[in-house]
This record gives structure tokens, C-alpha cells and sequence, in this order.
């Protein structure tokens, strides 16, 4: 059995006492921080998500992007000194950067990201791909750019070189995407993506009904999922949702998910917060998601 953790979206936020650093594109992050997700994610409980996660002891830890909110020095280093007792062995960690990790050119070229979490990927420059188990392996995608835009692109380059790394491989029995943006997501969440999505999505869908079951796992959109598009029957794409962020409806508490992997089976569980407890709860269940035969040959 593989046990996966996959969080996304922590969303760390540092207000900083000088006003006048908040420039361009900053200002307006700031202000949304002002407006109120600074009330929305509660950087407090992140200690206990730390030590939740922890006590899960994960073979693998995959985090899917947004680790901060407007990818200040700061907020790199107290997103990399709280998550650092899950970061102990690089060897069973994955991090891939989300928009809101470059939000600014500045922290885009400084490489404040990579400075922080780029030793949990096996290379400066996406994709890449990366065994973390028995015929199983991650393919990294970076879609971000800075700019004021949510959209992320998805270059041609990018996936022709994905196209190339898994023509090299020998076949993965156990196929994870890693991308922080979503290419499908399901009815209810439909419109969220839209108004933020990833130019190139298309193309990327494309690819993947030829790549065999894979599981996609992403964030960007604020609420869990597990879900088997229509469109795209090979995949299962799972969205844990921001861990740390309120819930005042009721109907999206923060968590994350647990992944075990059995052989070909996949048990998804999510754990979440509510009612100032943790619960678990079966998310996703599917015996025989990847090929046993792969695996047996692996
Ligand atoms: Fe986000
Ligand atoms: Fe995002």
C-alpha cells in the first residue's frame, strides 16, 4: 500500500507593517487581504494540520500550489518553517508552485519559489517526471506565470516535452499529474474555473485520453473533489481544497485528502475540519482503477 497526503492552497498571508511596498500588483493583492481573506484563512491552525498530517506518516507528500498568497519573502518563509516537519526527507515530498507563488515578476525572477520548495521537485524546469513508489510516478506541470491574470498557460513547448518524457519511460503502471490548475472540473465548480482557468486546457485534455488511467491532482479552484470526468473517462481528478480557509456555509470545510493506493485500487479519503474537529470520511473508492497486469510487469 502507497499512502499519499495531497494538500494545495494553504494560502500563507503576511501583511507587511509598511504600506509602501505593497506596489502594482501587490496593492491589489493587498487589498483583497484587506477585503477579507485574511479572515478566511486562518493561518493558525496550520501547527495542527502539520501534526495531523504527521501522525497520517504519508510515503509521499504531494502539495499542489498557492503555498502563499502574494509570494512575498515573508510568506515563502513562514510557508517553509511551519510545512518543515513534513519537508524532513526531499525524497518523500513534492511541491509545485501555484499562480499565487509568482505573483509579482519580482518574486517570479528572484525564484522566490524555487529558493523555498524547489528542492521537493527533481529539477529547475517543468515538466519533469518523478518515481515516488513501486510503478508509480509524478509528472510535474507548471502552468503559472506572474502577470495579473489567474490564468495559467500551458505552453505547447511544455507539453510536447511531457509528450516526450513518457514516450521515454518504459509504461506507468501508476500515473500522477500533478498540475495546480484544474482541466476539468465538475458541474458545480464548472463556472469557478472558467473565471480563472488554463489557456492550453484543451490541448492538455487531448494528450491525456491517450496517456491510460492517471490520477490529476490539482487545486486553484477552492473546493474538494473527486471526480471521473465524462470527458476524459481515464482520469480521476482530485481536488483536496484549501486546508486552513473558513467555512461559514457549512458545505466546503477545509481539509485535505489521503490517497492509498492498493495494488490497482484507489481509496481516497478526505479529512476535514468542521465544528472545531477533524473527521474522515470516504471520498473516492474504485477497485481496479489501474491495470493490474501493469503493475504485476512493473
Ligand atoms: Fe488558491
Ligand atoms: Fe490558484
Amino acid at each position: 500500500m502507497l499512502r499519499l497526503i495531497h494538500l494545495s492552497d494553504i494560502h500563507v498571508w503576511w501583511v507587511p507593517w509598511n504600506p509602501l511596498r505593497l506596489i502594482g500588483k501587490r496593492l491589489i493583492g493587498a487589498s483583497a487581504l484587506a477585503l477579507g481573506r485574511a479572515r478566511r484563512f486562518r493561518l493558525e491552525r496550520l501547527p495542527d494540520l502539520v501534526e495531523r498530517v504527521l501522525a497520517l506518516d504519508p510515503e509521499h507528500l504531494i502539495i499542489t500550489g498557492d503555498l502563499t498568497t502574494l509570494a512575498t519573502p515573508e510568506e515563502f518563509a513562514i510557508a517553509r518553517a511551519a510545512l518543515a516537519p513534513l519537508l524532513a526527507d526531499p525524497s518523500r515530498a513534492t511541491v509545485i508552485p501555484g499562480n499565487h507563488d509568482r505573483y509579482t515578476r519580482g518574486a517570479a525572477r528572484g525564484g522566490l519559489f524555487e529558493r523555498a520548495f524547489g528542492e521537493f521537485s527533481p529539477g529547475g524546469s517543468y515538466p519533469w517526471l518523478r518515481v515516488i513508489g513501486a510503478g508509480t510516478a509524478i509528472l510535474g506541470l507548471d502552468p503559472t506565470r506572474p502577470g495579473l491574470t489567474a490564468r495559467g498557460v500551458l505552453s505547447p513547448r511544455q507539453l510536447e516535452e511531457a509528450r516526450r518524457i513518457l514516450e521515454q519511460w518504459p509504461p506507468i503502471p501508476r500515473l500522477l499529474v500533478a498540475c495546480h490548475y484544474p482541466v476539468i472540473a465538475p458541474p458545480a465548480q464548472a463556472r469557478a474555473l472558467a473565471g480563472k482557468p488554463m489557456i492550453g486546457s484543451p490541448a492538455l485534455v487531448h494528450w491525456l485520453e491517450g496517456v491510460g488511467r492517471h490520477l490529476y491532482l490539482c487545486g486553484h479552484v477552492h473546493r474538494a473533489w473527486a471526480f471521473r470526468p465524462p470527458g476524459l473517462p481515464d482520469q480521476l481528478s482530485l481536488n483536496p481544497g484549501p486546508p486552513l480557509m473558513t467555512d461559514p456555509s457549512g458545505d466546503n470545510p477545509p481539509g485535505f485528502l489521503e490517497v492509498n493506493l492498493y495494488g490497482p485500487d484507489v481509496h481516497v479519503v478526505r479529512h476535514s475540519w468542521s465544528n472545531g474537529r477533524w473527521s474522515t470520511s470516504p471520498f473516492h473508492e474504485e477497485r481496479g482503477f489501474f491495470s493490474l497486469r501493469a503493475l504485476e510487469g512493473s
